[in-house]
């Protein structure tokens, strides 16, 4: 079925009342309270039916969705179970109980759940939810990696594909790299595949000597430290928050960095009067209702991979059960010992 959304509107109107509809929006508005501030009245009594037949079918399949901070604040706030990062998604993935999982966020995420929980049914709403990091390198990169470095590990970013997963010793995520790449035992730690994430751990991990391939991330290569500057001299007392898929000398200007978690703590506990979030639109959306006080200033840059999930697509994806997430059996495994060492490193590391 192809995923057009206005020939998906037209076929799910075939099963679901979803009329735009006033009054079953103010009778949600426990739920639009969650994002007055970013979504219009007029956007809620267009997305209510979505959420509404969503939640119902939600119930019927014993599903549970997982969504990623960077999902847009009608999937975050209206229809998911579980928000978080990358490391909070995937622990989730291990404890829920349902049937079906349906993963809001990008294929990535989607084949860490079906690694960590290969008896659940595992949906990802759009196929073509990718991400360039996961792009950037095969396992055949992994290996070329370890010609030159021999005997160093391989500390993976979660980003990649289960092959490149299976191909390395441990994953981290941008909320436990620097903890990860620091426990390791070998003096050399070899990073794939974000080049600045790696550079930005260097950083953190003088004593070892961090060696890394050379993927990045669309969205964050974008912002120059320069940009920073220029923002701080026109926006005196901004407060400049960046996550490390940034590069280096970006986060170096930066007042704090941390993965999506790490940012959401940071604005919660200090609630500066005014914050830039150097990452992903729908980060700052997505908390700007519960924290009234702190003003989201711009620019941000919008990744047009997270983006592709919508509610039209998810309540496809549950109605049809289409966009299943397969991960070769054997690839499964060895890709879930690199997953499962972080949790478990991550556990003892009190992270
Ligand atoms: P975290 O949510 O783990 O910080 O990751 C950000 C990201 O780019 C996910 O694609
Ligand atoms: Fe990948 Fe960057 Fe998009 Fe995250 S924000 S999914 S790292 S392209």
């Amino acid at each position: 079925m192809s995923l057009d959304i206005p020939v998906l509107r037209n076929e799910l109107s075939q099963h679901y009342d979803l009329t735009p509809n006033p009054e079953l929006a103010e009778s949600m508005s426990d739920i639009y309270q969650s994002m007055s501030r970013v979504v219009s009245p007029v956007d809620w009594v267009l997305y209510a039916p979505y959420v509404k037949a969503i939640n119902e079918l939600k119930a019927k399949r014993n599903a549970v969705i997982l969504g990623h901070n960077y999902m847009t604040p009608e999937i975050y706030h209206g229809i998911s179970d579980f928000v978080g990062d990358s490391l909070q998604l995937a622990i989730k993935a291990t404890e829920v109980e349902a049937d079906v999982i349906v993963q809001c966020g990008v294929h990535f995420m989607a084949e860490t759940s079906k690694i960590l929980s290969p008896s659940k049914t595992v949906l990802i709403p759009d196929m073509e939810a990718g991400c360039s990091l996961a792009e950037s390198i095969t396992a055949e990169g992994v290996e070329e990696m370890r010609r030159r470095y021999p005997g160093a590990p391989v500390v993976t970013y979660v980003n990649t594909t289960a092959e490149v997963k299976a191909a390395s010793d441990i994953c981290c995520t941008s909320s436990n790299a620097a903890q990860i790449v620091g426990a390791m035992e070998s003096d050399t730690v070899i990073m794939t595949p974000d080049q600045y994430l790696a550079q930005n751990v260097a950083r953190d991990v003088p004593h070892k000597k961090v060696v890394w391939w050379e993927g990045s991330c669309i969205v964050h290569e974008q912002y120059s430290a320069q940009d920073l500057r220029d923002f701080r001299e026109w926006n005196p007392g901004t407060r400049l928050i960046a996550h490390p898929e940034c590069p280096p000398d970006v986060v170096a200007e930066a007042d704090f960095s941390g993965s999506t978690s790490g940012i959401l703590k940071y604005v919660t506990e200090e609630k500066p009067e005014k914050a830039l979030l150097i990452t992903e639109c729908s980060m700052a959306s997505n908390i700007a209702d519960e924290l009234p006080e702190v003003e989201f200033v711009g620019p941000c840059n919008m990744c047009p991979f997270m983006k592709k999930i919508t509610l039209e697509k998810v309540l496809w994806s549950l109605h049809s059960m289409e966009g299943q997430v397969e991960v070769e059996p054997v690839m499964a495994a060895k890709a879930r010992h690199a997953v499962q060492a972080m949790i478990d490193l991550s556990r003892k590391l009190g992270i």
